[in-house]
């Protein structure tokens, strides 16, 4: 990401109110919340600042957020303390454009409201076995045409591999939840 882009969300961020700041599974995955589990790990990508993070560490996982923005990083922290859970959250600045970080698998992977295709397949690979994905960008799919945007039937296209348990697309959203194979050797 351009230096300019990353003070760009930077500037956004320092506008937020962090007192106001509350933990919350975004809105698209609350029908399903009862399916995330409630011990083991996640990893919230591009997390912005900590909402997502700090619900799933409320739940009970140990979480691990990254987004490009110091600022929004700041705000995780804050929020992560002000719930009780900062010995459960960890929050780092990444520069997703370098890739995913390497590191173990997890039970949960979110991507909410941030889209590199690049990173499909390493959000699939990052998985346990069992493990949830709950991934939501941007879409075409009811909306222009945009370089931000996910052609019709991107997320079913690149998570074909796992088990897809609810999707949509429109009103320029996409989203899906799917769940890893079982698997006895993992
Ligand atoms: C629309 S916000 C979504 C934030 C959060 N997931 C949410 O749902 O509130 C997109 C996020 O992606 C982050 N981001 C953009 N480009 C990035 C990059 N190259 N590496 C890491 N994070 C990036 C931004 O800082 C921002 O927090």
């Amino acid at each position: 990401m351009s230096q300019q882009d990353r003070l760009d969300w930077d500037t956004t961020y320092r506008g937020v109110d962090v007192a106001a700041g509350e933990p919350r599974l975004p809105a698209v995955f609350a029908a399903h919340s009862d399916l995330f589990p409630t011990t083991g790990t996640a990893l919230d990508i591009a997390c912005g600042t900590g909402a997502a993070s700090v619900w799933l560490a409320r739940r009970g996982l140990r979480v691990h957020g990254m987004d490009v923005s110091p600022v929004a990083i700041g705000h995780c922290g804050e929020l992560a303390v002000r719930h009780g859970v900062a010995e459960l959250a960890q929050f780092g600045v990444v520069d997703l454009d370098g890739g995913l970080p390497a590191g173990p698998s997890v039970d949960v992977v979110l991507c909410h409201r941030f889209r590199d295709r690049r990173l499909y397949r390493p959000m699939i690979e990052r998985l346990a076995s069992g493990g949830i994905l709950a991934v939501c960008v941007l879409s075409e799919v009811g909306a222009a045409p945009g370089r931000f945007r996910a052609a019709p039937g991107e997320l079913r296209d690149a998570f074909a591999a796992l088990d897809v348990i609810d999707a949509d697309e429109g009103g320029g959203q996409a989203w899906l939840l799917a769940r890893a194979a079982t698997t006895a050797w993992r």
